[in-house]
């Protein structure tokens, strides 16, 4: 059965959906099978791929019973990668779409068999530890949490941690807490430096690979693209992205004591 990874954070606008939708690209062109899923009201994933409130049905169709989520997932032009989209929600139900999502046992009954067909779900979610973020907390295998190099993301990133352990302790102990993604990184201004210390010296579990501030993220958002489908020279951040994936990857092995998920080479003599 495919791992279920939930991206979540306290703060709005830390990096979540851009995190989600360039490790579910990375990963898918590592050949890995990946369903991007958007549990996301405002339908992030949508509207960075430039597709805006009518373009798929999706979680707001299989919520009200009017499509199987098998029938909701929108194959995309990267052979390894799939959607399955927010769908089409009215603003004003998005209150009644989180509360559905999260009744009990729904959401694991929708994820739970799609998992079978993929080697990953990725699951975004919005900003806050509302009922999307706990619901996709209650069935994941691993949680990825962006905390934006900027110094008001430090005193979030306690009550995400808080709510990760609460939910490994009392409502699913296969949650595994996978780290911390440093987003947003500018190593030019020292405030945002500064965190990027802070959070590398007083919290476990962050990883190595950061995501740069940059104007090219910003470019492919406007565009409606993963970083890596923008055209031109390949740009050093989509590499960021790759690095990600491979340590995600690496990460996901580690956790499982699966050391055949990692490449094992012999020691060798030089001379
Ligand atoms: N590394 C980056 N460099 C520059 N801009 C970025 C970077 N990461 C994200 N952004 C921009 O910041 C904005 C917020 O990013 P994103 O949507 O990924 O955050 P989010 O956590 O999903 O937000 P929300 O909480 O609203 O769902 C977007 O406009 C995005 O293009
Ligand atoms: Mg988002």
């Amino acid at each position: 059965m495919g791992n279920i990874i939930s991206i979540v954070s306290q703060k709005g606008g830390a990096g979540k959906t851009t995190l989600a939708l360039n490790l579910a690209t990375a990963l898918a062109e590592q050949r890995k099978s990946v369903l991007l899923v958007d549990l996301d009201p405002q339908g992030g994933i949508g509207l960075s791929l430039a597709r805006g409130e009518t373009a798929f049905e999706g979680m707001t169709e299989v919520l009200s019973g009017k499509l199987a989520a098998s029938d909701a997932i929108v194959r995309t032009k990267l052979e390894f990668l799939s959607l399955l989209p927010r769908g089409r929600l009215d603003p004003v139900d998005a209150a009644l779409f989180e509360e559905s999502i999260h009744q009990a046992g729904w959401l694991e009954s929708v994820l739970w068999p799609l998992a079978k067909q993929f080697d990953l779900l990725i699951l975004d979610t919005p900003s806050g530890l509302g009922l999307p973020a706990r619901a996709a907390l209650a069935v994941s295998d691993f949680v990825l949490v962006p905390a934006q190099a900027e110094p008001l993301a430090l005193r979030s990133i306690n009550q995400v941690l808080r709510v990760i352990e609460h939910v490994a302790a009392n409502e699913n102990p296969r949650l595994k807490f996978l780290g911390i993604v440093i987003s947003q990184l500018d190593l030019r201004k020292n405030a945002s430096r500064g965190v990027a210390e802070e959070l590398w010296g007083g919290f476990s579990g962050v990883l190595e690979s950061t995501i740069p501030r940059t104007d090219i993220i910003q470019t492919a958002s406007q565009r409606g693209l993963p970083l890596s489908f923008l055209g031109g020279a390949q740009s050093p951040e989509a590499r960021r992205f790759d690095m990600l994936a491979i340590e995600v990857s690496s990460l996901i092995a580690k956790l499982q004591g699966d050391t055949d998920g990692q490449s094992q080479q012999a020691e060798r003599q030089l001379l």
